[in-house]
């Protein structure tokens, strides 16, 4: 068996003590980095996909990786696109963990073509999956939870700013909640919810991804049009995603934060030489977690 990956932060190691988090598409990609991250911080996560087998090979792994005495991690089969087992998520993890101060919408899914080829049948797939599930989540963390208790919701969107040829629908979907972010953070901001989206750059390379587009070169013709002039790793993306739930983003709600490294502004007409000026972050490393003076930062320095 590989060795568990040795998993840090910049964020505090107890910083997520006593919370509970659901996150869904959590086995993979984006939302397997937030609950490990989570996990490194102390917090009890529920992971929820509608692929079970995937869900509960990945959890079995993090599992092995869990070095926070408070972290917990279940897993639980959810088709976000079904209210009854959207509602089913959330009584479940309360019952379980007695809670729910995050939720982490990161579930979703797309296919690439060009919109004259989407059938009916696909569109509403993408369209249920990505701005019906996330409104569905949403709705359920607040009506069971989060009005009487308060929350912290957290949307995974996408690089849809500039249009997203080839994939309109899931273009269209993002797009829409990004808007309902801005509209839940006025509707709920007086029952303590603050309600934030990430939107990961095309250019964030995920291995989940690369297999689901059947190549892993298909990220590199991203990095011409990135001014940071190298791809982002899914860590770039978790760190955030901490970030918007810590206590210190206690002034952010309604907002979208882009982490693309400006990707969406740049147009090429202004020449960007190749560089690594803007080394990559990662939380992902070789040193052992001796972090004594509780800095983030674990290793000898
Ligand atoms: N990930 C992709 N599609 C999903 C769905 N319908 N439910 C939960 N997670 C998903």
């Amino acid at each position: 068996m590989a060795a568990p990956t040795r998993i840090s932060s910049v964020f505090r190691p107890n910083l997520f003590k006593g919370k509970v988090a659901i996150v869904t598409g959590g086995g993979t990609g984006i939302g397997k980095a937030i609950t490990q991250e989570l996990l490194y911080l102390g917090c009890q996560v529920m992971i929820a996909s509608r692929k079970m087998d995937r869900l509960s090979a990945s959890a079995k792994v993090m599992e092995t990786e869990i070095s926070n005495p408070y972290a917990k991690l279940e897993h639980m089969q959810c088709n976000i696109r079904q209210e009854d087992a959207v509602k089913n998520l959330v009584s479940t993890t309360i019952k379980k963990f007695g809670k729910l101060d995050f939720l982490v919408n990161n579930g979703g899914g797309q296919f690439p073509s060009p919109a004259s080829d989407i059938r009916l049948k696909g569109w509403n797939a993408v369209i249920e999956t990505n701005l019906t599930g996330t409104f569905l989540c949403c709705k359920e963390a607040y009506n069971q939870w989060m009005s009487e208790n308060g929350g912290i919701i957290v949307n995974i969107v996408a690089d849809m700013w500039r249009g997203f040829p080839g994939m309109s629908h899931t273009g269209a979907a993002r797009a829409a909640v990004d808007n309902l972010t801005k509209s839940l953070a006025i509707e709920w901001a007086d029952h303590g919810v603050r309600i934030n989206s990430v939107a990961p750059g095309s250019s964030i390379y995920s291995e989940t991804a690369a297999m689901n587009y059947g190549s892993p070169d298909i990220f590199n013709g991203n990095i011409p049009y990135v001014p940071a002039k190298r791809l982002g790793n899914v860590e770039e993306i978790s760190s955030v995603v901490c970030f918007l739930l810590n206590p210190s983003a206690s002034f952010i709600s309604g907002e979208t934060v882009k982490v693309d490294a400006g990707g969406s502004l740049y147009n090429g007409a202004w020449e960007i030489q190749d560089h690594n000026k803007i080394p990559a972050y990662s939380w992902k490393t070789d040193q052992p977690d001796n972090d004594d003076d509780n800095d983030g930062q674990s290793g000898t320095k």
